[in-house]
């Protein structure tokens, strides 16, 4: 499963590694899956798609092997990304893996950050409005492992942009 897959950048290497996946893609946007329906369409027995927000959606338990997630939970806060990544993990098989591809910093810069949209949205208790809230490395360890993955692997890091995985 692919979490906020837009246009489906990452299935392309997906499908490189697993040609033969089948994948459950989903996202806000309906006009972002009909662009990834059109790029695949050599692919198209092989994809679902669905419209609607991860934060929503009820999963089967114990259903996937791999969930994947690129650039788009960085505007989660801490409670709402623990909730989300603890139906990631009862939606995996026991062996699954999930792995997440975003927006990275350094602990200060994660600390300034974080006080400045404490400020900023102190007062705005309705609603929903887009921050962009990235953790760094270690936020991102804790929040998993609270949410009862282990293995945590830092794949890639580059700048603010890292990829790691971690098992069920
Ligand atoms: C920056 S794009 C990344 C798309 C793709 N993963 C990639 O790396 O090319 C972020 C995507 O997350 C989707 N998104 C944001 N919040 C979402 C939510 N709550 N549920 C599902 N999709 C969401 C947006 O619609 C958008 O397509």
């Amino acid at each position: 499963m692919d979490i906020g897959c837009g246009t489906g950048l990452e299935l392309e290497y997906i499908f490189q590694k697993a040609p033969h996946a089948k994948l459950f893609c989903l996202d806000l946007s309906e006009k972002m899956l009909n662009k990834l329906k059109e790029k695949y369409r050599s692919k198209i027995d092989q994809i679902e798609t669905r419209a609607g927000s991860y934060l929503e959606i009820s999963l089967e338990k114990n259903r996937y092997d791999y969930i994947v997630s690129v650039m788009t939970l960085h505007h989660l806060k801490y409670t709402k990304k623990l909730q989300l990544y603890k139906n990631i993990y009862k939606a995996l098989k026991e062996s699954g893996k999930y792995i997440e591809g975003d927006y990275i910093v350094e602990e200060t810069k994660e600390q300034k950050i974080l006080k400045n949209v404490e400020k900023n949205t102190a007062d705005k208790t309705n609603g929903e409005y887009h921050i962009d809230l990235p953790f760094s490395i270690r936020t991102q360890k804790q929040i998993l492992a609270e949410s009862g993955f282990r293995n945590f692997n830092l794949i890639y890091k580059r700048d603010e942009a890292a990829v790691y995985s971690v098992c069920k």
